[in-house]
């Protein structure tokens, strides 16, 4: 199957339901107004280790949450668990600009700890960043973040210096309306 074989957003769709489970960027920024803004984006990937940084991509147009983080330069990436999985679906939701869609799907919010953006208070991870660039790749606006800082809930990371991703209890994004949780997991040590 070839790009030219399909219309683009069938293509997108194939494509999407190849790349999976994605993990979820539950994207928290305020806008110039001081307005919270909360929406899921399953293009998230860290794209560097030193620096630091993570990116999330806007399909088509930059959406709020990415001009957002241009306008005010942060953003923070709330990682997504599966009880939450209702209040990320309706934070997708088209809404003006102007509403706040944390008040609107009844997702409590609280004071972000290096940036002025709010995180989500019940997302086990936060990873606080810092607007580095956006980057136009065809249709998508892919925003660049350097990350300042990672918020956990108390003793989450283990004496391993790693979330266990029991603890995030991790919601995924699979093709067309399917969604994942962790499922089993795998130890398998990397070769010498
Ligand atoms: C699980 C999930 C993942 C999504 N991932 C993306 C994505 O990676 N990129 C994108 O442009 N839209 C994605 N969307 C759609 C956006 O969340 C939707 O367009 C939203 O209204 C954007 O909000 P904003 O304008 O407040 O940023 C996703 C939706 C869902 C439910």
């Amino acid at each position: 199957m070839r790009p030219e074989d399909l219309a683009p957003v069938d293509f997108y769709k194939l494509l999407n339901s190849c790349v999976v489970p994605r993990p979820i960027a539950w994207v928290s920024t305020l806008d110039e107004q001081g307005i919270v803004n909360l929406a899921p984006y399953s293009l998230f990937m860290v794209v560097s280790s030193a620096p630091p940084v993570v990116m999330f991509s806007s399909l088509q147009r930059e959406k709020d949450s990415a001009r957002n983080a241009r306008a005010t330069g942060e953003f923070t990436i709330n990682v997504t668990s599966v009880t939450q999985l209702a209040q990320v679906n309706a934070t997708s939701a088209s809404v003006p600009a102007d509403v706040d869609e944390a008040k609107l799907a009844g997702v409590a919010m609280e004071p972000g700890t290096l940036v002025s953006c709010p995180r989500v208070a019940q997302s086990v991870v936060a990873i606080e960043c810092k607007t580095r660039e956006i980057q136009q790749i065809g249709n998508g606006f892919m925003v660049l973040g350097n990350v300042l800082g990672i918020v956990t809930n108390n003793g989450v990371i283990n004496d391993k210096g790693l979330v266990p991703p029991q603890a995030i209890d991790v919601l995924g994004k699979l093709g067309g309306p399917l969604w994942a949780g962790l499922g089993d997991t795998i130890q398998a040590a990397r070769p010498e």
